[in-house]
């Protein structure tokens, strides 16, 4: 069996790497030279546990190859999945299908005998139908059949995402497309591993409602978060009691910051707007959305309050930039909107993530950033964690407490354990928590603020 993958992003890399893994003879494609070039060098473009081991050992034993030119990866494959980006449309929030659309274009007339044409990229439902119409137009007699086989894999947990998913999904119109579809998968499948056969158009919608339900669940579980700090009681625990109902189960339960990355954001948006486009309105997804953005702000006033009511004056560090842990990615993470709002209001923001610097330079205002955590912390008044790193959950806070001036931590993932921190002489602010740990801290953030304020005033 030969398969090509078409686009060495997240998606593609890991599908490629996995598939040449199970024994498939892979051949990865990406019209970006810089990229290829550094694959054939062995150097990963992307920032995801496991995956240089596996693409390592995968080229050494000859299954797993990279180009830059269609016509040498096209004829001899048996499968083509595509995964090239689908971003939002910038003039109306929609998926941006052009470079799907112009690999499918460059594709048809390439095929060469029977070949399944498979879209790995997240596409709204129809899209298959448009590329089998497309492709068909440029290449009347050409022997294939387009099916979409959506992926599930989060990013940072990608490769046993792929090894042991919870199930396969295969949209397809056509037998042989299925067989061909089912061997590629067979080891997965023997696994144990459901696999689904469905049409094209079901599978196109699972990917997206998948996405949207598990958005609308964290954005839910904010919200609950919120009422638990005005009342009294803890998110952590209404979570695990309403998990255990097998009906709503555990996962996507954990209050944080919001959702961000590169998909629920980007996902959630088509979702509502291709489905508007078709005259249905998503008003529950609509509403996870707009809660989603309107927690961040709402965060930076959790700030200020946790820091007595201001923050003018104070140096504040940030723990965590990133949209998650585990990942150098920081697409809409809640870091790009809150970081930039501290530094207006702080005296001195401080940005550490142990993976996101390099991406974060680029895109985040205002942040003197520390390579160090050390040097985050040192003279700081407030510590905000933003990303649930382990490096963070495994802190010295006894440490830390030494290095800070004014002893405030605001954990917005309630990673850190609540007593140790108050041990070491901080206030602590959780997430869905009414409680705070430890003193008050307003006349002493008071009296920081007071000094750093006349030291600037002096410079
Ligand atoms: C997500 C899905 O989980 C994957 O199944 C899917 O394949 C992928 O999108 C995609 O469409 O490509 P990913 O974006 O990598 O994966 O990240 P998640 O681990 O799902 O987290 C998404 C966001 O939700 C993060 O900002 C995370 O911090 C937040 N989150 C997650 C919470 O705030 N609470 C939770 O309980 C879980």
């Amino acid at each position: 069996m030969k398969v090509t993958i078409v686009g060495t992003g997240y998606v593609g890399l890991v599908t490629g790497a996995c598939f040449a893994d199970l024994g498939i003879d892979v051949t990865c494609l990406d019209t970006d030279s810089d990229k290829i070039d550094a694959l054939k060098a062995g150097v990963i473009p992307i920032y995801e546990p496991g995956l240089d081991a596996i693409v390592e050992r995968a080229c050494a034993a000859g299954r797993l190859s990279f180009t830059t030119r269609y016509e040498f990866a096209i004829p001899d494959a048996d499968a083509v999945f595509i995964a090239v980006g689908t971003p939002p449309r910038s003039s109306d929030g929609q998926a941006d299908l052009s470079a799907i659309m112009a690999s499918a274009a460059t594709i048809a007339p390439l095929l060469c005998g029977f070949t399944v044409v498979a879209t790995k990229s997240t596409v709204p439902v129809g899209t298959s139908s448009r590329i089998e119409t497309l492709m068909r137009r440029a290449a009347p007699e050409a022997d294939f059949a387009v099916a979409s086989n959506p992926e599930f894999l989060r990013e940072g947990a990608a490769i046993h995402d792929f090894t042991h998913p919870d199930r396969v999904v295969l949209g397809v119109d056509d037998r042989r497309a299925a067989e061909v579809l089912r061997e590629i998968y067979a080891p997965i499948e023997a696994a144990g591993v459901p696999v689904l056969v469905v049409d094209r158009s079901t599978a196109e919608i699972a990917k997206y409602a998948a996405n949207s339900f598990l958005a609308t669940k964290i954005a839910f579980i904010n919200e609950v978060a919120d009422l638990c700090e005005s009342t009294g009681g803890s998110v952590d625990a209404v979570a695990h009691a309403i998990g255990l109902d097998h009906r709503i189960g555990p996962d996507f339960l954990k209050a944080g910051p919001g959702f961000g990355g590169s998909c629920f954001p980007k996902d959630t948006q088509a979702f509502v707007k291709t489905s508007e486009a078709l005259g249905v309105r998503q008003r529950v997804v609509a509403a996870a959305i707009h809660a989603n953005e309107a927690r961040k702000l709402h965060l930076v006033e959790r700030v200020v309050e946790a820091s007595g009511g201001s923050l003018a004056g104070l140096r504040v560090a940030v723990l965590g930039l990133t949209f998650k842990a585990g990942t150098d990615d920081l697409r809409d993470s809640p870091s790009l909107v809150v970081v930039p709002e501290l530094a207006k209001l702080a005296r001195e923001v401080r940005a550490h993530d142990p993976a996101g610097l390099m991406r974060a330079r680029e895109q985040i205002e205002g942040p003197v950033f520390c390579a160090d955590l050390r040097k985050a912390l040192d003279g700081a008044d407030v510590a905000v964690l933003l990303t649930d790193w382990p490096e963070y959950k495994a802190m010295d806070l006894v440490e830390a407490a030494g290095l800070m001036t004014g002893r405030v931590l605001v954990d917005l993932r309630n990673a850190l354990d609540i007593a140790a921190a108050t041990a070491a002489g901080f206030s602590v602010f959780g997430v869905g928590r009414s409680e705070v740990r430890g003193a008050a801290p307003v006349e002493r953030m008071t009296a920081i603020r007071r000094a750093r304020t006349a030291v600037q005033a002096a410079e």
